[in-house]
């Protein structure tokens, strides 16, 4: 076990026009750092360790991994925002911001042992690198550094964050769950998966915790009611949308790029958008495409890929375009809602749309 797993990553250069969604991304990363940092230096060394590998900070050794394996950090991005969109300062949001990026942490780390997926942002999944009984473990421990990060936070919003995170972890499982037992469900006919369940699902798994993000800062910048419930709403229109793109690049992504394997959600059943409504088509891409499936054969290799043809033929890929269009469009509506302060609403906006467009 390296001496110390919880050490400061090098900071990557900012390299991108003032107010750009990559700056903003930066910018807060910047800003929540220290106090993630001091979360995870709080757990347990060893799930400490693989905490400091799931977030990119080290490799399997502790040693600093300055290549960069880190997140994106959209949900803590997301939390500061929050309160600077509401007129407080973003650091009031940075007990939220960490909390979520705990969370998101923890729940790809479960998410990928459920998954059965080897790799995540290129590297090892926590599970393969430490095995799964301790990836289960650091999962736990960051959930719960989750809770108490928020719970100990300062201020009289405490209480109401926590509700809010409670309630986002149940729906998350929630999604998780149904995310899971969709891959049993039939491809076509009376039991199969509609595009409402579908939705209702990716809304929970992804959706949720996008809304809590930027519901956190508003709670902690300390807003009313009323704006956060409109802030939580854009979020997970904004989740929606994610997941679609997730679902395309799940299939038509560049591993190198996305850091994942491709064609995983083919491999493993996962009833994922594009799938779906190229299913739902009515010519003879969509007609085959159900027989392969309903076979029963193992979607691997050279069926995958023809597989991902097929739902690209059968308009699959253009569909789950245009429902992450749709979704983003109602999330940036949703934030017009409310009145909130200019820089911030205009850097919400801006990132809101720069994810539409990741590869990655
Ligand atoms: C992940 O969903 C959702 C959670 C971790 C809660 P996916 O399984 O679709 O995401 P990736 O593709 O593994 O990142
Ligand atoms: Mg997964
Ligand atoms: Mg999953």
């Amino acid at each position: 076990m390296s001496p110390s797993p919880v050490r400061p990553p090098v900071c990557p250069p900012a390299g991108s026009t003032a107010g750009s969604a990559s700056d903003v991304l930066e910018r807060c990363r910047e800003l929540v750092r220290p106090a993630l940092v001091e979360a995870v230096g709080r757990l347990h060394p060893w799930t400490g360790e693989m905490a400091a590998y799931a977030l990119g900070w080290a490799d399997t050794a502790g040693n600093p991994e300055p290549g960069g394996s880190e997140g994106k950090g959209v949900r803590q991005a997301l939390a500061v925002l929050g309160a600077e969109a509401v007129g407080a300062d973003g650091s009031d949001a940075v007990p939220g911001a960490v909390a979520v990026e705990l969370v998101h942490t923890f729940s790809l780390l479960h998410d990928d042992i459920m998954d059965a997926d080897a790799l995540r942002r290129r590297r090892p999944a926590v599970w393969k690198a430490y095995g799964t009984g301790p990836a289960v473990l650091a999962g736990d421990a960051l959930f719960a550094q989750a809770v108490a990060t928020l719970a100990e936070a300062r201020g009289r919003q405490t209480a109401a964050a926590v509700r809010c995170l409670a309630r986002t972890l149940n729906a998350l499982v929630s999604g998780q769950a149904e995310d899971l037992r969709f891959e049993h469900r039939p491809w076509r006919g009376p039991d199969a998966v509609g595009p409402d369940r579908y939705r209702m699902m990716a809304e929970q798994k992804t959706g949720a915790l996008l809304g809590c993000a930027i519901a956190l800062g508003a709670v902690l910048g300390g807003a009313p009611d009323r704006t956060v419930t409109v802030l939580e709403r854009a979020g997970r229109h904004l989740g929606l949308a994610f997941q679609a793109v997730d679902d395309i690049l799940g299939i038509w992504g560049d591993p190198a790029v996305t850091g994942k394997p491709v064609h995983a959600d083919l491999r493993q059943g996962k009833k994922t958008y594009p799938v779906l409504t190229a299913l739902a088509g009515e010519g003879r891409a969509a007609r085959e495409l159900g027989a392969l499936l309903d076979s029963g054969r193992r979607v691997d290799g050279d069926t995958a890929e023809h597989v991902a043809a097929l739902v690209e033929e059968a308009g699959g890929r253009i569909a789950t375009r245009e429902e992450a269009r749709r979704h983003l469009d109602i999330a940036r509506h949703t934030l017009r809602e409310t009145p909130l302060t200019g820089t911030a609403a205009h850097q919400l906006d801006a990132l809101f749309a720069h994810l539409l467009d990741r590869t990655w």
